[in-house]
């Protein structure tokens, strides 16, 4: 195993050095134990990395203590001045929210009914609860209700299930979601598979991930992060039709459902992955870039063509003696060096995280908007 594997994918150049420092858990890993192989594949570039780099991909927005550390640094190696324009996910997903905000109230003026969202949360994961925290404190910033239900690390699947299945019958709670990843002795495919399709506010149901992939169909839902990666184009006029896009990761949760998405949206797509031979020179081809890999600073100047639309998905934190917190958090594209090649680039933090949580609001409201028929 391994031969054929990517040298970029495992250390992304001479220049840079991948350490994780021992502190906390794996944010991917449940223990990391071989039992766990299962838990590997949802998210990152899969079981083909080595464990050294599978620890990484982060799709939502803050940190936690309990994250891997990496000390991985880039920089720009050309004297000039950076150009490219900065997609500020941060102003965006706040005028989304105001949108929202916005229909929540109109819908509760006009029907009497309020959309919720029931949040599943299985175990002591750190940055799982942070996550979950933010997006109870999102819902209530919008008015949406929300209900949450935090059980403990050896919860039996069954017992899980029962939740999932209170909720589904419960005419309050429009949208589901289980917090990934849960403990390994819980099988993740049939508790997603048990959320009903109708709730499902994180589209990750295998009809609707299904739907997505059909030319003529509709998914109920479409994922959150990839969905806010494309509504960060749309907003910001840039054209997908026609144009060359290559996807970095290949997860259940971003990389592909953001490579299915943007095929629907009549862009050309390959996907590069932890086995492509040539990541570098097929990444060069592309008008729009989106990273999901959680490789800090992986995607270096070289690898972009010349005014490339670049979204950053990895949120890595990476060692940083001057910062208070002793790291601080970078994405998987070198964000200097893009910025001298790139046309426009999002952020690491400030780009695609606050859209995450934004088009979860977006869900839940679509949600009780159709359960309701209200327009
Ligand atoms: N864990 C990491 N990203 C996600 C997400 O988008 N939804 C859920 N439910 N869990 C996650």
């Amino acid at each position: 195993m391994g031969g054929s594997r990517s040298m970029i994918f495992a250390d992304c150049s001479s220049s840079t050095t991948a350490r994780l420092i021992p502190f906390g858990r794996s944010r991917l890993l449940c223990g990391g134990g071989a039992l766990c192989a299962r838990r590997r594949l949802h998210v990152g570039v899969g079981p083909s990395l080595p464990a050294s780099l599978r620890t990484t991909l982060t799709v939502h927005s803050s940190p936690s203590p309990s994250l891997p550390v990496m000390n991985v640094s880039c920089s720009a190696t050309m004297a000039s001045e950076a150009s490219a324009k900065v997609i500020d996910g941060k102003a965006v997903a706040k005028q989304i929210r105001d949108e929202i905000t916005g229909e929540v109230s109109r819908m509760k003026d006009a029907i009497g009914v309020v959309p919720g969202l029931a949040v599943i949360l299985v175990g002591d994961r750190k940055d799982s609860a942070t996550y979950v925290r933010n997006k109870k404190k999102a819902c209530q910033s919008v008015g949406i209700n929300s209900f949450e239900v935090h059980l403990p690390e050896d919860t039996s699947e069954q017992e899980v299930l029962k939740h999932i299945s209170v909720f589904n019958d419960d005419p309050s709670v429009h949208g589901i979601l289980v917090q990934l990843p849960l403990p390994c002795h819980i099988d993740e495919q049939s508790i997603l598979n048990a959320v009903s399709m109708e709730k499902d506010v994180d589209g990750f149901h295998p009809l609707n991930i299904g739907r997505l992939a059909m030319r003529g169909r509709e998914p109920l839902f479409i994922p959150c992060t990839p969905k806010g990666c494309i509504e960060l184009l749309h907003r910001y006029g840039f054209d997908i039709k026609g144009k060359r896009a290559v996807v970095i990761g290949r997860s259940n949760i971003v990389g592909m459902p953001a490579a299915l998405l943007l095929q629907r949206e009549d862009a050309t797509v390959s996907i590069v992955h932890s086995r492509t031979k040539n990541p570098e020179e097929i990444t060069r081809q592309a008008d729009i870039i989106i990273s999901a890999v959680g490789q800090p600073n992986m995607v270096r100047g070289s690898w972009i063509k010349p005014g490339a639309v670049i979204i950053d998905v990895g949120i890595n934190p990476v060692e940083d003696a001057k910062s208070p917190r002793g790291y601080r958090l970078v994405g998987d594209v070198c964000y200097k060096e893009a910025c001298e090649v790139a046309s426009a680039i999002t952020p690491v933090p400030g780009g695609v995280g606050p859209m995450t949580i934004a088009m979860l609001l977006s869900n839940t409201l679509t949600s009780a908007k159709r359960v309701h028929n209200f327009q």
